[in-house]
């Protein structure tokens, strides 16, 4: 028998179909984006096992993270250092301390306590398993450790300063100007934009041919943008908004 419906119309329960799945979606994904707490890993500090300072080592005695977290670049994944990282220096330094004894335990052979057990780390940030992340995919386009991990360089003990959820990595994504600076200063946690224009006058330069109203005097938050704008288009960076992006 002939076909009396135009065969286009074949494709409507598939469009319905696709229609209803994307209403699906879009409700699973205001309900994780708008309902879930926010807040709930905010603040997180465990007890680790050696006192170890980022404040005195990183901002006093001006250590670089890459000495320490040698992945970060090249890898997904960040590391905590092993005990011969620490040992360089505290095999001179402050070798008797009471706060080093597990240090010792782990590296120090002369040491009577010696297991050569590694120091156990507690890791503080942790994404569920079905989430994808890559650290040297930041930081290789321009975002620093700052902006998912807070003033570390500042703080004593590390606890997680930014909620890791699905709206914190989408807020960057969808705006990732806010957040872009030029790729030496990624791993400068002291960095603000303004004094990076004012003390790189051919930056400026090109700020100003990029956007002619650019004004250095404005507010940080002013001049971020334009810095982040730039860099966003001259390098073209683009970060992705689809699921397959975080969940593959
Ligand atoms: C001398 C070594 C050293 C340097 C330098 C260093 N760190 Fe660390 N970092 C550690 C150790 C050890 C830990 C694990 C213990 C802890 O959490 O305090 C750690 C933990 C962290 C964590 C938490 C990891 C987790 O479990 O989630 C972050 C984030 C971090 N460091 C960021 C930085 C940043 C950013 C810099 C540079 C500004 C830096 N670190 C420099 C040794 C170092
Ligand atoms: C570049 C050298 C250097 C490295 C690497 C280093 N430290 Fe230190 N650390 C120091 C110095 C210097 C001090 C301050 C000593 C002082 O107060 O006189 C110090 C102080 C400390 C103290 C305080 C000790 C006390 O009794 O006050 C702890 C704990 C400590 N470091 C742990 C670590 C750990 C754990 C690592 C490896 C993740 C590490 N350090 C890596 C140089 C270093
Ligand atoms: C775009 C956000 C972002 C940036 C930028 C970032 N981190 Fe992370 N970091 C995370 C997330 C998310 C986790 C948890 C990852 C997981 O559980 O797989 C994490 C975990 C870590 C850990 C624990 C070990 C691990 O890989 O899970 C360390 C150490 C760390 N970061 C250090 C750093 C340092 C040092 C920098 C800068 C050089 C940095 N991070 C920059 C988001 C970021
Ligand atoms: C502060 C800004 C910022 C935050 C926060 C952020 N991202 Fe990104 N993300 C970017 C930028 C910029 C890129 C690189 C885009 C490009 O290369 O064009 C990127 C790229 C990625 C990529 C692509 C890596 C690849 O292999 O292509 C993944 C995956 C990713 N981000 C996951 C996450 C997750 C998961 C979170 C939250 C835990 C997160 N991001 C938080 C800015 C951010
Ligand atoms: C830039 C990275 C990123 C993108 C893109 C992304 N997600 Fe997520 N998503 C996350 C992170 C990170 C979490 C974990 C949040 C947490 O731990 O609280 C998450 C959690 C979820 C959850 C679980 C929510 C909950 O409350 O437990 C669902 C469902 C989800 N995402 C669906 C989606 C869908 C559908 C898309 C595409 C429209 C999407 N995601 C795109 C990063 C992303």
């Amino acid at each position: 028998m002939a076909n009396i419906f135009p065969r286009y119309s074949n494709l409507i329960p598939i469009k319905i179909a696709i229609c209803v799945v994307a209403l699906a979606l879009l409700v699973v994904v205001s309900f994780s984006y708008y309902a879930t707490p926010k807040s709930t890993r905010v603040g997180y500090m465990p007890d680790q096992p050696i006192p170890y300072d980022h404040e005195l080592h990183v901002k006093q005695l001006g250590l670089d993270c890459r000495l320490c977290h040698s992945f970060v670049e090249e890898s997904g994944h960040a590391n905590v250092p092993t005990a011969d990282r620490c040992w360089t220096c505290h095999q001179h330094v402050k070798t008797d301390s009471e706060k080093l004894v597990p240090l010792r335990r782990a590296i120090d052979k002369s040491y009577e306590g010696y297991t050569g057990d590694p120091v156990k780390w507690v890791r503080v940030h942790k994404s569920p398993d079905y989430v994808f992340f890559n650290h040297s995919a930041h930081l290789n386009r321009g975002i620093s450790c700052v902006s998912c991990h807070g003033q570390v360089n500042e703080m004593r003990t590390v606890f997680q300063a930014k909620d890791h959820s699905m709206g914190f990595c989408l807020d960057c994504h969808r705006a990732p100007e806010k957040h872009l600076r030029p790729l030496e200063e990624v791993f400068n946690l002291e960095y603000t934009a303004k004094n990076y224009v004012e003390t790189h006058p051919e930056f400026a330069q090109q700020l100003l041919a990029f956007n002619p109203e650019f004004d250095v005097a404005a507010s940080e938050k002013d001049v971020q943008e334009t810095v982040g704008s730039f860099i966003k288009q001259h390098h073209s960076v683009q970060p992705k908004e689809s699921c397959a992006t975080c969940h593959r």
